[in-house]
């Protein structure tokens, strides 16, 4: 199976897929990773897929007159690699219309927060803020809302005393590390079984 994966920033979701590629071969993964697009420019994950020899390209919502012209030009910009998967890998915007209508129902997100508690940009943040003992991370199919598609799997991190609003992102990181572990895993079931959707339950054979 072909993927597109989507980055806005460091990529380490896009290097644990190239690690588990490389590793285990494409066939035995069941899927191969056919370029990276990005929302902006100067990231850490472009560099990784340039590092694995995959095409990548950046589009930018100030290169176009509006949000519906970004839309479709990363419709487009997607729809060149003929994708079976588009992966959002901490892609930090909004999908629009036309993308969904391309490509609904075969968008993977991974969220770093137990949806539907703290959707947004600032899961990890808003957890701490609100006091939970437990948080952790969410890979779902993309629908039309924001972070409100179908749960896939779900991994679960404690927060503990030293965990601050401040030192945000040191849980973040410990959130990423089961995020990494359960993107690679549920990618490469919908990448070998395939997977049908039934109102919010995503069944993979
Ligand atoms: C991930 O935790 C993702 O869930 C969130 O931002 C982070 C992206 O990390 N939206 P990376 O770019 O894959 O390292």
């Amino acid at each position: 199976k072909r993927l597109v994966v989507l980055v806005s920033g460091s990529g380490t979701n896009l290097q644990a897929l190239l690690d588990a590629i490389a590793g285990q071969g494409a066939e035995r993964y069941g899927a191969e990773v056919v370029a990276v697009g990005a929302d902006r420019g100067g990231i850490a994950g472009l560099r990784r897929a340039e590092g694995a020899g995959i095409p990548s390209f950046v589009c930018r919502v100030k290169d176009h007159p509006d949000r519906a012209a970004w839309d479709r030009a990363l419709t487009e910009a997607v729809a060149a690699y003929e994708p079976d998967l588009v992966v959002s890998a901490g892609f930090m915007k909004i999908l629009g219309k036309e993308f969904l209508a391309r490509f609904g129902g075969r968008v993977v997100n991974t969220h770093p927060a137990l949806l539907p508690s703290f959707p947004g940009a600032h899961g990890v943040r808003d957890a701490l803020a609100y006091g939970v003992k437990v948080t952790g991370c969410t890979v779902h199919l993309v629908d039309d809302g924001v972070d409100t598609g179908p749960i896939i799997a779900q991994g679960v991190v404690e927060v503990v005393e030293e965990d601050s609003v401040e030192g945000e992102a040191a849980l973040h990181e410990r959130i990423k590390d089961v995020e990494r572990t359960l993107l690679v895993e549920v990618v490469g079931r919908l990448a070998r079984d395939g997977h049908r959707i039934e109102g919010r339950k995503v069944l993979i054979p």
